[in-house]
């Protein structure tokens, strides 16, 4: 029976019945919606509600709960559960009796479905931080092991400039601490405890809120019973930050897509995470990495589903807000398969170092560097600019690099230039002289390594156990 029935004369029609029903996917939640009802219980008992021996049956038919869920997943395949609050009170019913309909005393699914989805999306934050360190890790260790390995750097996809190798995986270290951070400060905000809310107004029984929510680990108690009810924000910033770091992957992805390709052929694919083709044998195709890439989009998606799910929705609880479950669950699942998968790929691609670096010395890299010869010797740097252009239009004449121009062709565009020009223009001291913080220079790429390593373990340091 459900928890409302008495209050209706005719049952609900089959159809309408079937597809209300959240327990298909809020069963997700049963852990939370467990811990929830104990600390609940425990407040009931000191408020007077509950008898000990009430408590104590209440709090083993819960555990049993747990623990036949955990047995087995046909537990849950229960057809008359309208969603997981009525199934843990059908089941507590069946199992303690009557106290077990005690525990409704003065609550509200309402608070109990924003406790539950809060403490989801802390378990979830946690989870994912640490998976998060793990592919960090990954990229730490590939960046080291890079060495002075060199790549051509891009802007616009055409070579704009040389950078250490770890230089550039660097830059992708420094987009997912960015997202680390971003779900720290997530998991701060969503940590307020509903629980005492009520319906929409605060619950009748004096309970002691602040106990409930140290007991389940919250930070504080929510302030308002109207915003506690209603508020979704935490799912908004949360789905949103799974976005960006989708977003993040994804651009990794597609780097990885184009340097695979014949035509960069900077790293080749690692079997283990690549397909073939049924109908070209030749074929190696980069699945993972479109895939991760694809994932996008749904991440994406579920973000928007809850942004319009929760559009206009007057104060506070509005059953639309049941809507705004299965995006959760879906961009969260979808990226704790995601983290491990890179992972792995990681560990297992393979860095063609020799054409990297060969790419890196060529296609007229060093000519910025070539300008600043000339500034160097006091030459304006638009003058500079423009007479190094003149050099390697000559040298796009000739097809040869800057550094094969002979140096009395050079005195013909500008006095300036002298044998030490040519020193100027090796891969090395293009590299080194990018000598600023966050440039990559070998020294600060180094210094840089460093401090990556550092903020990894900031972040494991910071990182609650994952329950
Ligand atoms: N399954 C519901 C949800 O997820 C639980 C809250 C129901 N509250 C109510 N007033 N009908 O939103």
């Amino acid at each position: 029976m459900k928890v409302w029935a008495a209050r209706f004369r005719d049952p609900l029609d089959p159809a309408f019945e079937r597809w209300q029903r959240s327990f298909p996917f809020d069963r997700r939640l049963l852990k939370y919606e467990i811990a929830a009802s104990r600390a609940q219980a425990r407040a009931l008992k000191n408020a007077g509600i509950l008898l000990s021996d009430e408590l104590i049956s209440i709090l083993r038919g819960l555990d049993h709960i747990a623990e036949q869920a955990a047995a087995s997943p046909a537990f849950l395949e229960d057809e008359e559960a309208e969603d997981v609050h009525h199934f843990v009170e059908k089941q507590l019913v069946s199992l303690v009796g009557d106290a077990g309909y005690k525990l409704h005393t003065g609550r509200s699914r309402n608070e109990q479905v924003a406790t539950d989805l809060r403490l989801y999306v802390r378990d979830a934050i946690d989870d994912l931080r640490l998976k998060l360190a793990e592919w960090l890790d990954g990229l730490i260790v590939r960046a080291e092991q890079a060495g002075n390995a060199a790549v051509p750097a891009y802007t616009h996809l055409q070579r704009a400039e040389p950078v250490l190798v770890s230089h550039w995986l660097l830059a992708y270290v420094e987009m997912f601490l960015r997202d680390a951070e971003r779900l720290a400060d997530c998991r701060k905000r969503g940590n307020a405890c509903p629980l005492g809310s009520g319906a929409v107004a605060g619950t009748t029984i004096t309970l002691d809120r602040r106990a409930i929510a140290e007991e389940l680990g919250f930070d504080s108690i929510s302030v308002n019973s109207i915003d506690a009810t209603s508020d979704r924000d935490f799912l908004l910033e949360f789905v949103d930050t799974l976005t960006i770091l989708s977003l993040h992957l994804s651009r990794w992805a597609e780097e990885m897509i184009v340097f695979s390709s014949q035509e960069f052929g900077f790293i080749h694919l690692p079997h283990e995470y690549s397909t073939g083709s049924s109908a070209m044998p030749q074929k190696q195709n980069p699945d993972l990495l479109e895939l991760v890439r694809g994932k996008t989009a749904r991440i994406a998606g579920d973000q928007n589903v809850l942004l319009i799910a929760l559009k206009g929705l007057p104060l506070s609880y509005n059953k639309d807000l049941q809507e705004a479950q299965e995006p959760l669950f879906d961009a969260t699942e979808t990226m704790l398969s995601v983290l491990p998968l890179v992972t792995g790929f990681m560990k297992s691609v393979e860095f063609d170092y020799a054409r990297m670096q060969n790419a890196a010395q060529s296609g007229f890299m060093n000519a910025w560097a070539a300008a600043t010869y000339l500034v160097q010797r006091g030459v304006p740097f638009r003058l500079a600019h423009e007479q190094i252009a003149q050099a390697v239009q000559l040298c796009m004449e000739k097809k040869c690099e800057l550094q094969d121009l002979k140096l009395n062709e050079l005195r013909e565009i500008n006095r300036a230039f002298d044998q030490d020009f040519y020193s100027c223009l090796t891969l090395s001291s293009v590299l080194a002289i990018h000598d600023v913080p966050g440039g990559t220079a070998p020294a600060r790429v180094q210094r840089s390594l460093e401090e990556a390593h550092d903020k990894v373990n900031h972040l494991r340091e910071t990182m609650h156990a994952h329950a």
